[in-house]
């Protein structure tokens, strides 16, 4: 006999389901030994692609005088509109707006017009700037504000969710409140920026790696730009250097460039936009400008709401659909309204093209929530965490306003659980005591606290792309791969996927090799976003897995000669009857006796429907749960902050991999810190993206993580049979630092003794919490009617 390859464990399988493994690449990320696409092997006659950037927000091309371009020194081809055989677009919704170059009208400052294929990207980049094109500018519109005066139009059908009688509900209401609040946008900043390669290959196929979370859509899209069947163009990903959203679209235009300049050079072909690049000509986190009226009664009953959610979207309509859609789902946050009306706005402005972004719209519709549960306790003179509490979903109604009945509801249980283990009611008492004595003394730090919860609805609200492909390989060895339709971009995907896969066939997860994910092997998938990246293809793996077990158990109740229930799978061996045979030796044999050892699985989620027009329907499997607890100081002469303490209680159902959702958790808080803090996104009249680098696009670093940082899992199955009762886990975090930015504006409102609403806009930047405060400090004088100073 020879030595086995693999050392199995008995008792227990190592890297099952809900063990804390560790992220397949996590030591490959921080030695430096993961394959990125630019780190792949570069092939043989490599060509490198730059793009050539308008710098004109709205107008037409009057000329474009590209001959010192072309003669730039090292340049092999030029491509513009020209240069398209099929399609020129690469729109992910069916209003094909998205041009790869725009033919006449240029429609954002730093849209693509046109690009240069040279032997090295510095000459290809150099090469670009040499461009000379002439305009004849028009006035952009830049904003919501400007999109409303101009009357421009919305780039996708706005959504409308109705319940109730608002006008008449609201008419009654003791006590109502309209006011607006604006909230910024974010940019992506994936470490890995956006990355295509293309491989010319014989009868005009392409193979292409694309940094992409939706390698079907640019396999399509390449397709349609080359004029070409799906079936020519092959799309391989191994894994994302992060995402975020920022990849479930954008890539197509990279993707097709690539594939352009291959198809007219015959050569391979790289596009890697420079950081600038990519930060000006990408889309973003959508802005916002949310118009709220809330009624309510004397206890702080929420009786009616009416809420506009006016999104800028950019030029093109992208996903701003679903994304203003999703706003307006997620508008409830975990709250009942017994009379409720929302409407989108999803306004066309001459800026780039919006996109999904981490809770797509979802975060922007809770913070329209959790504002009005502020304002109402401020005109109570209340703890917002008793307004919230008292407007949960339950006996006083379980209907959203998309008419589905919230079942098996969290939210009591973890902000009861939180409250307790955060000391939330001691620390608040303390907090207020101590701000008051430095009001009194005249010193300059104050701190405030918040804790709020999150609600999130599982599923793409698209039903059609609740789907997922898988494709299980048994080896003859017992060795085993998994392959799916789904991307990693460091979020943990593979190995939960993995662990599924071990935990079927009882096997340590080190015999299962993961692959990266390929359009060749899985058709027609839906991007991985949604947070259903395990929901989905963790049970399209599982259903390969049982396909092959069945045969398996066939195969040995004819052989062996015993009933199926005597056969059993345990840790790295198989029972039939009274033997034990090893997991190896046992397929072996399977395959001797010629078994079919590959199984494709599929899966589609059950149980939801939805009618868009309507606006009702079960649109969501089931829902995520959380809440976080934040405390901050606030420098009152400066206007600086630190997040000192957060606590977090998360439900992630049963928990497929502890330690990775622990890490989805604190990555999706401090990401959401940063949207509602330090990120400011900031345009010039011009519409020119003067925030286009780090150097003045402020992410969180390692020292803005919370001084203190609990986070805790609630690991309580999912009431809903979900892949072994999980839950989804990579966007429902980003909302829980909502606590960070009315943990802020509760420091603000302490300068005013908490009687004045602070009206804080996000992101809540240094500059913005120190005009707050400034602004609190004259209306309480004002109030007080001696306005000295
Ligand atoms: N985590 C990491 N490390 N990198 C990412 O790019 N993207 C987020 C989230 N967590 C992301 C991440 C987004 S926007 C989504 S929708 C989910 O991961 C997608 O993966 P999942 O469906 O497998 O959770
Ligand atoms: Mo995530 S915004 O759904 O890619």
């Amino acid at each position: 006999m020879h030595k086995p390859i693999f050392a199995l464990n008995r008792d227990s399988i190592t890297g099952g389901v809900y063990q804390s493994t560790r992220h397949d690449s996590g030591h490959k990320h921080v030695a430096g030994e993961a394959f990125y696409i630019d780190d792949m092997p570069e092939p043989a006659g490599l060509l490198h692609a730059a793009l050539g950037l308008s710098h004109c927000a709205h107008g037409l091309i009057t000329g474009m005088d590209l001959s010192a371009v072309t003669t730039s020194p090292g340049v092999e081809a030029v491509l513009t509109v020209d240069d398209i055989p099929g399609v020129n677009d690469v729109s992910p919704s069916n209003h094909h707006d998205d041009p790869i170059f725009p033919e006449k009208r240029v429609m954002f400052y730093g849209q693509p017009l046109f690009a240069v294929i040279a032997r090295t990207r510095n000459e290809a980049r150099l090469a670009a700037a040499k461009a000379k094109i002439t305009y004849q500018q028009e006035p952009p519109v830049l904003t919501i504000a400007e999109a409303r005066k101009a009357g421009m139009d919305y780039v996708a059908e706005p959504m409308s969710l109705n319940r109730g009688d608002v006008e008449t509900a609201m008419a009654a209401s003791p006590h109502r409140i309209k006011r607006s609040m604006n909230l910024g946008g974010q940019e992506h900043f994936y470490l890995e920026s956006h990355i295509a390669l293309a491989i010319p290959g014989e009868d005009g196929d392409i193979t292409l790696y694309s940094s992409t979370q939706h390698p079907s859509e640019i396999q399509h899209s390449v397709a349609h730009v080359l004029g070409v069947p799906s079936n020519a163009v092959t799309v391989e990903i191994r894994r994302m250097g992060g995402a975020f959203g920022g990849k479930e679209t954008q890539g197509n235009i990279f993707a097709a460039i690539a594939a352009l300049g291959a198809r007219k050079t015959g050569q391979a072909v790289k596009l890697r936009p420079d950081r600038d690049d990519d930060m000006v000509a990408t889309g973003k986190r959508h802005d916002f400008v949310i118009d709220y009226e809330v009624g309510f009664d004397d206890e702080g009953h929420i009786l009616a709401v009416d809420i506009v959610f006016a999104a800028r979207c950019g030029f093109s309509a992208d996903l701003s659909g679903p994304v203003t859609d999703r706003a307006l789902f997620h508008a409830d946050n975990a709250y009942f309204y017994p009379h409720v009306r929302l409407n989108a706005q999803p306004w066309r402005t001459h800026t780039v093209s919006n996109t999904a972004f981490r809770g797509f719209g979802g975060p922007q519709g809770v913070i329209g929530a959790e504002r009005m549960i502020e304002e109402i306790a401020y005109a109570l003179g209340k703890d917002p965490l008793e307004i919230r509490k008292l407007n949960f979903y339950g006996e006083k109604g379980n209907l959203t306003p998309y008419h589905q009945t919230v079942e098996s509801d969290l939210s009591a249980e973890i902000i009861a659980k939180l409250e307790a283990s955060c000391d939330y009611q001691a620390r608040r008492a303390a907090i207020r005591e101590e701000n008051a004595r430095e009001n009194a003394k005249g010193g300059l730090f104050r701190r405030g606290i918040a804790l709020t919860p999150v609600k999130f609805g599982i599923s793409f609200t698209n039903s059609w792309q609740n789907q997922a492909g898988a494709l299980v390989n048994v080896y003859a060895d017992g060795s085993v791969s998994v392959n799916h339709g789904g991307t990693e971009m460091g979020q943990g995907l593979y190995i939960k996927v993995a662990q599924v896969v071990a935990q079927a066939f009882q096997i340590d997860l080190d015999m299962v090799k993961i692959t990266p994910t390929t359009t060749a092997k899985i058709p027609n998938t839906s991007p991985t976003a949604a947070s259903s990246g395990t929901d989905l293809n963790g049970m399209a793996a599982l259903n390969a897995c049982n396909n092959i077990k069945e045969r398996l158990v066939a195969f040995a109740c004819d052989k062996f000669q015993v009933p199926e229930d005597q056969i059993e799978f345990l840790p790295g061996r198989v029972r039939v009857g009274n033997r034990e045979i090893e997991w190896p030796d046992f397929v072996k044999e399977a395959y001797s006796n010629r078994i079919h050892l590959s199984s494709s699985g599929f899966y589609r989620t059950p149980d939801i429907h939805w009618d868009r027009k309507a606006g009702r329907g079960r649109a969501f499997y089931y829902y995520s749960y959380g809440a976080a607890a934040s405390e901050v100081t606030v420098d009152t002469l400066t206007g600086e902050y630190r997040v000192e303490r957060v606590d977090i209680l998360h439900d992630v159902g049963a928990s497929l991999n502890p330690a990775i959702d622990i890490g989805q958790i604190e990555g999706g808080f401090v990401q959401g810190m940063g949207w509602l803090t330090t990120e400011e996104l900031w345009w010039d009249a011009k519409g020119r993206l003067r925030t286009h680098a780090p150097s003045t696009y402020k992410i969180p670093v390692a020292s803005d993580r919370p001084r203190i940082f609990n986070i805790e899992l609630l690991n309580k199955p999912n009431h809903m049979p979900s892949i072994h009762r999980s839950k989804a886990v990579g966007e429902p975090p980003l909302v829980l630092p909502i606590s960070v930015l009315h943990a802020l504006s509760d420091a603000v409102a302490s300068v005013a003794d908490y009687k004045i609403f602070p009206n804080l806009d996000a992101p809540a930047t240094p500059e913005r919490v120190l005009f707050a405060i400034e602004a609190l400090r004259a209306k309480a004088q004002d109030q007080e009617g001696h306005g000295h100073g």
